[in-house]
């Protein structure tokens, strides 16, 4: 595979069209500024491909701006496909491995859940709760301006705060599309995540 090569959007899932709490407007909203991240994504591959490597520099330079806007339409690329990946479900509390993550790292599943709504209420991007890999445990942190939280984590719950993420079904109310969000995550795919991922428990 050549470093240039092209990715494409995944479709959206049918179930995604009919969440409760989150309307089939929003969710095609999604969909396109998801679509055109994926696509910018391709743009700026291609154009660092042409882009002048020996006038690289760090005040400025086409390559450092280029550089810069990869990374942060590729936070929007994996941002949507975690957030889509883990809707459609019945929400409510995590139960079985993300709940024993959670247990561990934050003392109960309440105290996590408190801690990520607070994140999302708190971040002008994105929530996530990853599981850090050098510090062998979860933690909730706020994507902002396209940079990953952290290194070496892996994303299990994405919460996209973005205005264009609950300014159609809630106006400014943020907290209620919380909600609505935390009833609709699919815990099951979330826990085949910690799985497939090899995450100890
Ligand atoms: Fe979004």
């Amino acid at each position: 595979m050549s470093s240039t090569e092209e990715i494409a959007p995944r479709p959206l899932a049918p179930g995604l069209l009919r969440l409760d709490g989150i309307s089939r407007a929003t969710m095609e909203a999604q969909h396109r500024v998801y679509a055109a991240a994926v696509a910018k994504r391709n743009e700026i591959v291609a154009a660092l491909a042409a882009a002048d490597r020996d006038a690289a520099h760090h005040l400025y330079s086409p390559y450092r701006e280029l550089k810069l806007e990869l990374t942060s339409a590729l936070a929007e690329v994996k941002g949507h496909e975690v957030f889509f990946g883990h809707l459609g479900g019945a929400g409510g509390d995590p139960a079985g491995a993300f709940a024993r993550l959670a247990d561990h790292a934050f003392g109960s599943v309440g105290a996590w859940r408190d801690d990520f709504r607070a994140t999302a209420m708190a971040s002008r991007g994105w929530a996530f709760a990853a599981y850090d890999w050098d510090e062998r445990r979860l933690a909730n942190h706020i994507g902002e301006q396209g940079a990953a939280p952290v290194w070496n984590a892996t994303p299990l719950v994405a919460l996209d705060v973005c205005e264009h993420a609950y300014a159609i079904d809630y106006q400014t109310d943020r907290t209620s599309y919380v909600d609505a969000f935390l009833e609709n995550v699919d815990w099951d795919v979330v826990n085949g995540w910690i799985a497939a991922y090899a995450i100890p428990l």
